[in-house]
């Protein structure tokens, strides 16, 4: 098993990508907290897997929740080797009128909680003398966006604090990376491509985008994360990983 005895913790556990990582981290023998704002899902989720499980209620647009509920998943598993900050969300794409609670809070979330969770969570994992770290940027972190310019913003600097944190939490043998998937088939690609005018024609010309000719599935990008995760990426730290079926190879 590639994770076997590891002590991992998740976010946006209950649903998309996260919930499939969850799901591969432990029948790969990780004992996991799966951290999400959503409970009812959450329950769901540890029914479904089992005891390796343990659920975690946690909004991370709350500052100090961001910080206590590393913690509490330390005391929860008794130590943590892995972190998985999958949290983020879509952001609206006008430039021109810019409501800035959305913009606050999408700051919050796409960038803030991860950058908290580092600052507490490398206590821990020095203490079992290592660890690794994934984010989730986002092809729009790889590339710009034209469709929506913040959020993209928002997970370029994902990809810069990874490439950052890589080199100063390389002595702590604590190795720091960044899943960057393009459109993946889960809930928070309904609501994008949803809100769009013409929903059908908006999803024909965004997979024929995508040289695969598919969108991404959760567990494409499950896979990835636990490539990046276990020790057989012992090598690879300050990698912004594109699992995205060649859009960023044109
Ligand atoms: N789906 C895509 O097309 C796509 C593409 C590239 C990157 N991403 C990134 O992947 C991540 C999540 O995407 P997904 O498709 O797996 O999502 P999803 O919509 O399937 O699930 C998101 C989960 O996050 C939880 N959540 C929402 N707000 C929260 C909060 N404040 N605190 C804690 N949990 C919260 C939800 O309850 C839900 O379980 C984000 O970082 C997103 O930017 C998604």
């Amino acid at each position: 098993m590639r994770l076997a005895n590891k002590l991992a913790v998740v976010t946006a556990a209950a649903s998309g990508m996260g919930r499939a990582g969850v799901e591969v981290f432990v029948r790969e023998g990780a004992q996991v907290v799966a951290v999400d704002i959503n409970e009812a899902a959450l329950i769901d989720l540890a029914q479904a897997v089992g005891p390796a499980v343990r659920p975690l209620v946690a909004d991370l647009t709350d500052l100090e929740r961001c910080r206590s509920y590393i913690h509490q998943a330390a005391e929860m598993l008794g130590g943590i080797d892995l972190l998985w900050s999958h949290a983020g969300m879509p952001v609206d794409g006008r430039i021109e009128g810019l409501d800035m609670a959305e913009y606050d809070r999408s700051i919050m979330l796409n960038l803030t909680s991860s950058v908290l969770a580092a600052g507490e969570v490398i206590g821990y994992m020095r203490r079992r003398g290592g660890g690794s770290i994934l984010f989730t940027g986002s092809t729009a972190g790889l590339v710009g966006s034209m469709a929506s310019p913040v959020y993209s913003a928002e997970k370029f600097a994902v990809v810069g604090f990874t490439k950052s944190l890589a080199q100063r939490f390389a002595p702590d043998n604590v190795r720091v990376n960044v899943v960057c998937p393009s459109i993946a088939n889960t809930p928070m690609k309904q609501g994008f491509i949803g809100a769009s005018t013409d929903p059908e024609a908006f999803e024909k010309v965004l997979t024929a985008s995508i040289p695969l000719g598919r969108f991404a599935s959760a567990e494409d990008v499950a896979n990835a994360a636990l490539f990046l995760l276990s020790d057989e990426a012992s090598f690879i730290t300050g990698v912004a990983l594109p699992v995205d079926g060649g859009f960023t190879a044109r």
